[in-house]
């Protein structure tokens, strides 16, 4: 990332900011904004932009174009390596993800592609998929861990995701995801596993402060609502958030643990009661929704009009992964949640920032606020309805990380 500097530019002649601060959008019509060095110094109506600040600033005309936060996407697993598209034939075909993963497949496959990846070939791998990203809006990312499933081994993902968050644009948030599912080594043997993640991974990310968040895979398939409470009031002893894979495909109780840990996010939630979203939203859990991965498995979308009623924050992740949803694209992720979740444009475009922020603990993203980091997208759109609405294209017409320009659609365009 090129390094932060002092220079004041001034973004004008927007069709509008989508500041999503406050009330809805935060919506503000012909803005201008101010940016000094890596941070916003001002947002508001272009007519009413204090003349002392346009002394030595550079001018940007952004002929009528829409400008919103850098995308955060708040769940992802973007390390890893090997390709999973033949499973994908198959589910097109029929096969189901649970069959798939029970012969060896799924998460498991992916496990032994990423063990034998070299360090290097993990950064470079992980890098290009940051390029995709980036060039979707995506200004900063999650990184979970669960690849690799050995204290070792997950301890070096984490160490992938710091050397690619400090060489590109797009900031990583570390996850320990050591629970993603139950390695070979300890068929058999779950306690002796749940052990090595409470007794070694954690301790050892959270010392090395390798990871910000836990996270567990807690469903059919995967592991126990008991298994899951250990894993995450161990994270906690630790100092670490905490938050789950939960209800993708069975609700095992874990919004009601989650609520009860006061954790980041309950994520997926396609099966879940409406106790568990009482508890979820007088907790202030955010329910993070990936409709990548639930569409690809055909599955029945979450309860959005009972999730939007328990007054639970909603969040809209890529869920990037080699298996459900390979996908780096937000924009995308935002088309299938108003095309087949019955979000409305707001709520999808609260789910990639404000929320999304929250989901990740980090309130200082997701918005264009005075104070706060300038990660910026300039869209070629006038409308906020129109990211959604023109799906399968490519609408980015610029981003800023920091107050850098660190992506343009190339001139000629
Ligand atoms: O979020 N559900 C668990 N993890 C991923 C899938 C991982 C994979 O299939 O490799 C998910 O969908
Ligand atoms: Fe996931």
């Amino acid at each position: 990332m090129p390094a932060p500097n002092d220079a004041t530019t001034i973004l004008r002649n927007t069709s509008m900011a989508l500041t999503a601060v406050g009330e809805g959008l935060g919506l503000i019509k012909g803005a201008a904004i101010v940016i000094k060095g890596p941070s916003i110094a001002w947002v508001g109506a272009e007519k009413d932009l204090p003349s002392s600040l346009a002394d030595d600033a550079a001018i940007r005309d952004l002929e009528g174009r829409l400008v919103s936060p850098g995308l955060v996407d708040c769940h992802a697993h973007p390390v890893f390596a090997g390709r999973r598209a033949d499973e994908f034939a198959r589910r097109a075909r029929g096969d189901h993800y649970l069959d798939i993963a029970r012969e060896g497949g799924g998460i498991m496959a992916t496990v032994r592609a990423t063990r034998e990846a070299s360090q290097s070939e993990l950064i470079e791998l992980s890098c290009a998929r940051m390029r995709f990203a980036l060039q979707s809006g995506t200004t900063t990312m999650e990184a979970k861990s669960g690849y690799d499933l050995t204290s070792d081994g997950e301890l070096r993902l984490l160490g992938v995701a710091a050397a690619v968050s400090a060489k590109q644009a797009i900031a990583l948030r570390p996850t320990l995801l050591g629970a993603h599912a139950l390695p070979p080594e300890f068929v058999g043997d779950r306690p002796g596993f749940i052990k090595t993640v409470t007794d070694e991974m954690i301790p050892r990310a959270a010392s090395t402060r390798a990871a910000e968040a836990v996270d567990v895979y807690c469903d059919e398939g995967a592991f126990t609502l008991q298994e899951t409470r250990l894993i995450l009031e161990a994270a906690k002893r630790n100092g670490l958030k905490t938050k789950a894979h939960i209800g993708q495909f069975a609700d095992l109780g874990a919004a009601q643990l989650l609520a009860e840990l006061g954790s980041l996010s309950g994520d997926h939630l396609e099966v879940v009661s409406s106790e568990g979203l009482k508890a979820m939203a007088q907790a202030g859990v955010v329910a993070t929704l990936l409709p990548g991965a639930c569409v690809q498995l055909r599955m029945t979308p979450p309860p959005v009009e009972a999730i939007r009623h328990a007054g639970v924050a909603m969040a809209i992740g890529s869920d990037l992964n080699p298996g459900t949803s390979h996908s780096e694209s937000l924009p995308l992720a935002m088309w299938l949640a108003t095309t087949h979740y019955g979000m409305s444009v707001e709520e999808a475009w609260l789910g990639v920032t404000r929320n999304a922020a929250r989901a990740l603990g980090d309130a200082s993203l997701g918005t264009i606020a005075e104070g706060g980091p300038a990660d910026l997208v300039v869209w070629d759109a006038e409308l906020p309805a129109e990211v959604p609405y023109h799906f399968g294209v490519n609408l980015v017409n610029s981003v800023y990380k920091g107050g850098n320009v660190v992506w343009a659609v190339p001139t000629g365009h």
